[in-house]
């Protein structure tokens, strides 16, 4: 099988994930108590950080996605976003080119304002300039899958933030560009 030279290391456990989530939900809940907060999720790599993002916020909050393909927003809102304080949450920021794109996308609509919650930042590759408002942890420089993060399609269900073993070099670059 293709995958069985792959190994994977854990380096965030579901303990520190569930702790800095918390952390992040009450930090949040302090800082929008009196905003019109709308929670955006990326799709696909963000749907668990989401849901237990979202159940850490205790505020009355809507929530709605954009799928994102390759550092482009390829879906539609399903709502009016306009007088909204939104909040992106986002699996990676890596190059920066995907929150740039989604940033030229949300401002077109009048929001009331508009900031990054990241799970993780890897802030080795930058293409652009981002300024995470929120982040769960900084990664090391490595592939990394789990909690929503994929290799080839797999690993999003992953409980756990992980490295991915015994990849080559190479290898790790073709996965960058995929
Ligand atoms: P950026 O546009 O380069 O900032 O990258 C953002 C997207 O690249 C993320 O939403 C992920 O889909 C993907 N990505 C970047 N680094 C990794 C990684 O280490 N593992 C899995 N996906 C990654
Ligand atoms: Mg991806």
């Amino acid at each position: 099988m293709e995958q069985d030279h792959i190994f994977v290391k854990p380096i965030f456990t579901q303990e520190e994930i569930k702790k800095r989530i918390a952390e992040l939900g009450a930090l949040i809940s302090q800082d929008y108590r009196d905003k019109n907060l709308l929670l955006i999720g990326i799709l696909k790599g963000s749907y668990p950080f989401f849901a237990d993002l979202s159940r850490a916020i205790a505020l009355p909050l809507q929530v709605d996605f954009l799928m994102v393909s390759g550092h482009k927003v390829v879906s539609e809102l399903t709502q009016d976003i306009a007088n909204c304080d939104l909040l992106v949450v986002e699996d990676i920021v890596d190059s920066g080119m995907t929150w740039d794109a989604l940033k030229k996308r949300l401002q077109k609509s009048p929001v009331k304002s508009l900031k990054l919650c990241a799970l993780l930042d890897k802030p080795y590759r930058r293409k652009v300039n981002v300024e995470i408002n929120y982040t769960g942890f900084t990664t090391p420089n490595k592939y990394v899958v789990g909690y929503g993060l994929d290799y080839k399609g797999k690993y999003r269900n992953l409980p756990y933030i992980a490295v991915l073993d015994q990849i080559s070099a190479e290898e790790e670059n073709l996965l960058y560009s995929a």
